[in-house]
């Protein structure tokens, strides 16, 4: 089964005086998703967007938005992130202390529910709450910036992930976010990823390119 593995650009290698323009622009260039940085200052060591930016970008793109809370606690600000137009809200396990509860709010409020990774975080952290989620994210930096190198130690991961979720039979997304690049987006899909996050690879070179690069990524 080889299906079009979906790629999702991070809005934040995107120039950030023209937001809206750079999300249409992706959409155009053939992007699946739009992926969205929300990080706290807190719970990681940066500060970005929070739910007006994406309230105000809804309107420029009909792709889903594909939101990533770097946040603690996330619970109290899940509706906000909804009513701003995100599809899919993925939480790390550590932003709080009921991960099953998070979830069952995230998908109680219409939206698909994500478990994040980061590279110390093991795979059993999802295990007992499988059937509550939609998508598992598999960082291969730890999060906070763009632009750093991916970690191969995270590659054994993604295969187990991708081993879990076929003994479910159900459709769960495995994506991985952090330095992919048109080569390492190889080893991804070779290890199970059916969808990928990137910033630096998609948004370099300018507009002229977007769609060449979101092409590189799908692998041709
Ligand atoms: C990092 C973010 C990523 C980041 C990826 O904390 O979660 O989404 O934007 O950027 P690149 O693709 O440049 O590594
Ligand atoms: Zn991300």
């Amino acid at each position: 089964m080889s299906r079009k593995t979906i790629i999702a650009p991070s809005l934040l290698a995107a120039d950030f005086a023209r937001l809206g323009e750079e999300a249409r622009a992706v959409a155009a260039a053939g992007a699946d998703w739009l992926h969205l940085d929300v990080m706290d200052g807190h719970f990681v060591p940066n500060l970005t967007i929070g739910p007006d930016v994406i309230a105000a970008l809804r309107p420029h793109t009909d792709i889903p938005f594909d939101v990533h809370l770097m946040i603690a606690p996330a619970d109290p600000f899940l509706e906000a992130f909804r009513k701003a137009g995100a599809d899919i809200i993925s939480v790390h396990p550590e932003a709080g202390p009921h991960l099953s509860r998070t979830l069952q709010r995230i998908r109680e409020l219409g939206a698909k529910a994500g478990v994040v990774f980061n590279p110390s975080t093991p795979p059993e952290a999802v295990e007992s709450v499988l059937d509550q989620v939609d998508l598992m994210l598999v960082m291969s930096v730890n999060p906070g910036f763009g632009g750093q190198s991916f970690m191969t130690s995270q590659l054994k991961k993604i295969e187990r992930l991708a081993r879990l979720i076929e003994s479910t039979g159900r459709d769960i997304i495995l994506e991985v976010d952090g330095g992919v690049t048109r080569d390492t987006a190889r080893l991804c899909r070779d290890a199970g990823a059916t969808a990928l996050v990137a910033g630096t690879a998609v948004f370099k070179g300018g507009p002229e390119v977007y769609a060449d690069n979101i092409t590189a990524l799908r692998g041709g």
